[in-house]
């Protein structure tokens, strides 16, 4: 196991092709012990807050998050529909920005990023799932997934990430003439293309039913494992928490509680 010291992005200012460069050049650091890694910090909030609006209108999303994830973790972040969920994720993503507190991915404060900064770390250490998969209608599953490996310095073959997620024999099969799981599993593919440090997941398996969800949450964990990413997955069901290292309970804009998971059971252990 290795750990990427990244100089970023404090010092990118040549924009992503420069990142890239100082990505390369940069030590990396043998790991004996994966142990330690996964008790490094991997993302560290802080006091965030998100108001959406203004005046009368104004909602008020986050209203004080404090959490820290650990590397290779596999979080679950639960809570019912309008607790923040969304907001906290996009925000660590940084797909939006706070309106207070800090975020850290690392050794880097998104909150104090400029949006090319925040276009780069998207680009590079941040694969997204969200309910719909968001797949191109006329491109295969091997093309969708190849779109985005286009992006980046050293991905993963777009077979690979296919075969990762079970679907060897699928690849050029069009969305259309996929199920809804085996859609929702070409776009974990393609968030996985990227080899990207974290996995954002949102309601992954909102729009699916058990058994297919359950496949789904499989390939999550399985990357989990193999691939040691940190991964937050968010959801309303309860019964996905089984399978978390981490469970994280949301209500109201803010973390209400927070547990480490003893006897996390596998993703084909679950039902609902
Ligand atoms: N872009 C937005 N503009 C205004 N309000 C928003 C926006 N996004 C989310 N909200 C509001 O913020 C609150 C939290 O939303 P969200 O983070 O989506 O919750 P969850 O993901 O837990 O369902 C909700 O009241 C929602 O209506
Ligand atoms: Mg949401």
């Amino acid at each position: 196991m290795f750990y990427v010291k990244v100089a970023f992005p404090s010092d990118c200012d040549g924009g992503p092709s420069e990142f890239v460069g100082k990505l390369m050049e940069t030590s990396i650091e043998p790991m004996a012990d994966p142990t330690i890694a996964e008790e490094r910090v991997a993302f560290s909030v802080r006091g965030l807050t998100k108001v959406y609006g203004t005046g009368a209108a104004q909602v008020h999303a986050l209203r004080g998050v404090d959490l820290d994830l650990h590397e290779g973790e596999l979080v679950v972040l639960l809570g019912p529909s309008g607790s923040g969920k969304s907001t906290l994720l996009n925000i660590m993503g940084g797909l939006d920005r706070a309106t207070g507190g800090t975020v850290r991915f690392r050794d880097n404060e998104l909150t104090a990023c400029n949006d090319r900064e925040l276009t780069t770390y998207r680009r590079h250490h941040v694969g997204f799932i969200f309910q719909f998969y968001n797949l191109i209608p006329s491109l295969t599953a091997r093309e969708n997934v190849a779109l985005v490996t286009e992006l980046v310095a050293e991905p993963m073959p777009p077979a690979e990430a296919l075969r990762i997620v079970g679907l060897a024999d699928r690849m050029d099969h069009f969305p259309a003439q996929l199920s809804g799981g085996e859609q929702q599993r070409v776009a974990v593919a393609r968030a996985v293309a990227k080899r990207p440090e974290v996995l954002l997941c949102d309601e992954p398996t909102g729009a699916l039913d058990s058994a297919t969800g359950i496949r789904v949450l499989e390939a999550l964990a399985d990357i989990n494992q193999t691939l040691r990413t940190t991964t937050v997955v968010i959801t309303h069901n309860a019964a996905i928490a089984a399978m978390a290292d981490h469970v994280i309970r949301f209500a109201d804009g803010k973390v209400a509680s927070t547990e480490t998971n003893p006897t996390k059971r596998k993703a084909s252990e679950l039902s609902w």
